[in-house]
């Protein structure tokens, strides 16, 4: 009785929550990395942008979103959303049982790695303005210049699926041009989203210029988390991964033809499941 729970436990699902699609660069190596486990995946793509909403909206957000995932019977959260994980991870510890995988900008290793001291973040103003990164800076940062830069625009423009166009070029130009002119050799990927720029950050930072994504170090995250809690699964093919959006469906799957380069499954995020709660913006 005990060991057929345990392995109903290890056979659930694992959930995968963004504001939209940035999240699924972690999925991406999550899949790769754990090739046995399910994985349920929402974007949350109708009220993304993130990261120029309250803090109380993106709580809300977060908070409906989990309790659709506990409906799924995940056995693990991963919060591939530095923005949610920036203001909302500790409510979330709070409010489910299970165990909660959040992100933060890799400011340690980016400092223990630069040479010219000088380390740029990238992520969205709410995460470059949390408590957290601060936080973060001041416990890791000492001796070096952190240079945090607010990036707004260029999540939609990814939720747009346009990662190689011009306008993407030039506003990321316009990011990258003063922080490198002050020196930064090391550039911390401190938004999801912005994984799917890497190709167009290394054109304009050129080759001296190293780039921290951190997608590896999630997994092996997850990997601490499911060793101490749910266990692994053990199915002897890859499960497919199921995808929900709150937004149009076919956004979603063109994005996901572009970059997984197949056909998926992708639901629509119901609306009874995750009840939108009343916020004043
Ligand atoms: N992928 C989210 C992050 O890592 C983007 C948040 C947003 O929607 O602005 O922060």
């Amino acid at each position: 009785m005990v060991k057929a729970m345990l392995r109903d436990s290890c056979a659930a699902p694992i959930g995968i929550y963004d504001s939209g699609v940035g999240g699924l660069s972690i999925l991406q190596t999550l899949a790769r990395r754990l090739p046995a486990e399910k994985f349920v995946y929402v974007a949350d793509s109708g009220n993304a942008p993130y990261g120029d909403k309250s803090a109380a909206f993106i709580e809300h957000r977060a908070l409906n979103i989990a309790t659709f995932m506990r409906a799924q019977h995940i056995k693990a959260l991963v919060l591939a959303c530095n923005t949610v994980s920036a203001v909302a991870a500790a409510s979330l510890r709070r409010a489910f049982q299970f165990p909660i995988v959040a992100m933060e900008p890799a400011i340690k290793p980016a400092v223990a790695h630069s040479q010219s001291g000088v380390v740029l973040v990238m992520g969205t103003t709410a995460t470059i303005a949390s408590r957290a990164v601060l936080d973060l800076c001041e416990r890791f940062g000492k001796g070096s210049r952190i240079l945090l830069q607010g990036c707004p625009g260029l999540v939609d423009l990814v939720e747009q699926g346009l990662i190689d166009a011009e306008v993407t070029c030039h506003l990321l130009e316009g990011y990258l041009r003063p922080p490198l002119l002050e020196g930064a050799d090391t550039i911390v990927i401190g938004c999801t989203h912005f994984t799917f720029l890497v190709d167009a950050i290394k054109r304009i930072a050129g080759p001296g210029v190293s780039i921290v994504e951190p997608s590896e170090a999630i997994a092996m995250q997850l990997s601490r988390t499911l060793v101490q809690g749910p266990g692994f699964a053990t199915a002897e093919w890859p499960a497919t991964p199921v995808y929900f959006t709150y937004g149009p469906r076919s956004n979603l799957e063109s994005f996901l033809a572009n970059t997984v380069g197949s056909r998926c499954d992708v639901r629509a995020l119901p609306a009874s499941s995750a009840p939108l709660l009343e916020v004043n913006l």
